[in-house]
């Protein structure tokens, strides 16, 4: 019986570390969650690294695909993915 709890706890964990996205938390988070992870996952965007006007391109790009990022948030949109996944 102990074995099994063990067993359901693990798969608890791993079910909740699956869920969980590679993007830092932050004001943006939860925009940049909404805006980018609908048509392909988080992953999509946490594996790039890139500078800031390389990053203000792939918006201004997902837009074109038909992201909805407003004038409001696109620069702060564009400074979290450049702070937190910068060019090395
Ligand atoms: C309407 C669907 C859609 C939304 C919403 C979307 N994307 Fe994409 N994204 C795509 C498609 C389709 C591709 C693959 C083709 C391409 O590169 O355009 C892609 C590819 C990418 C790539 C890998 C290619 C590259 O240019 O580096 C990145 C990074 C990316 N998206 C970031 C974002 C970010 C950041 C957002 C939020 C602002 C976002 N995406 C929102 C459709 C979307």
């Amino acid at each position: 019986m102990m074995r099994l709890s063990g067993l359901i706890v693990t798969l608890v964990l791993a079910a909740t570390a699956a869920r969980a996205d590679d993007l830092p938390p932050g004001p943006m988070h939860d925009t940049v969650v909404k805006a980018c992870a609908q048509c392909h996952s988080a992953d999509v965007v946490s594996a790039q690294r890139k500078t800031r006007a390389a990053w203000a391109d792939t918006v201004n790009q997902m837009m074109a695909n038909g992201a909805t990022v407003s004038d409001a948030e696109f620069d702060k949109v564009v400074d979290y993915l450049a702070k937190s996944f910068p060019a090395s």
